[in-house]
């Protein structure tokens, strides 16, 4: 059975030693949750002692981002093979602050895609369209687009074992997140697109998240949607209680 999917993106805030403090004590919290699958993502800095933290627990690491070469002069990266041997089992890929600061594209998130699956990492990958574009009825093709050339080569298993996270920019940080039925809608229309472009056992099997201003009183109307597999948390996940009341209410017998 295809478990709640709840990812908490801890974005560039905190240090080790929070990171530590946070997972020694959230994973006492979430031990009898067997029923979501629950993962944090760490700057990179963390990841190796979050991992470590949340050893035989059942929390999953994620790092942020990464390099699609397995290594190099490349100053500042990070690869794949790297991210995996510090523990990480998932990586976000093409989140829109990367998008927007640091002029991630489809291209590179697709390269990135392929290298995570090649080093044994699962990809998060992030879609979703700005306001400007909502406004413009461009919602769709924006998303079309980004799935098509994002997930562009992925074979039928590769897109059984994604997580697609649908994180419509105006949504992100702004405390306006999508309402139930704008969330349902876009992801009536991605998994369309997945069953068209992928298959329809590959759709079915993925995780399709949503993202964006995400918090306990909101979880449940989101993750009770048609096609919504989970969620995709920034701010409200640097709290651990309040992040253990959203895996709380994404369990499928709360719901
Ligand atoms: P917020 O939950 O802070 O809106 O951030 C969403 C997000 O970007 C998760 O990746």
């Amino acid at each position: 059975m295809k478990l709640p999917f709840i990812c908490g993106n801890w974005k560039m805030y905190k240090t080790v030693a929070d990171a530590v403090k946070y997972v020694k004590e959230f994973r006492s919290l979430v031990k009898d949750i067997t029923d979501v699958e629950i993962v944090l993502a760490p700057t990179f800095t963390a990841l190796h002692a979050a991992f470590e933290a949340a050893r035989n627990s059942n929390i999953a690491i994620s790092a942020q981002d990464l390099y699609w070469e397995r290594e190099g002069a490349f100053t500042g990266e990070v690869s794949a093979a790297m991210i995996r041997e510090a523990g990480a089992e998932y990586v976000i890929v093409g989140h829109s602050e990367r998008r927007t600061f640091f002029g991630e594209t489809d291209t590179s998130v697709n390269r990135k895609a392929l290298a995570a699956y090649a080093a044994g990492l699962t990809p998060i990958v992030c879609i979703g369209e700005t306001l400007d574009q909502r406004e413009r009825s461009e919602t769709f093709d924006v998303l079309d687009r980004q799935i098509k050339a994002g997930l562009d080569g992925l074979t039928t298993e590769q897109m059984g074992l994604l997580v697609l996270a649908y994180e419509p920019v105006w949504a992100i940080g702004t405390g306006r997140n999508a309402t139930p039925a704008q969330a349902a809608e876009a992801h009536a229309h991605i998994r369309q697109r997945l069953r068209q472009w992928f298959g329809a056992e590959a759709a079915a099997q993925c995780h399709v998240i949503y993202g964006g201003s995400v918090k306990p009183d909101n979880i449940r109307d989101l993750v009770t949607q048609p096609d919504v597999d989970g969620a995709l948390v920034g701010g409200a996940s640097l709290d651990l209680r309040g992040f253990f009341e959203i895996v709380s209410r994404s369990r499928p017998a709360a719901v």
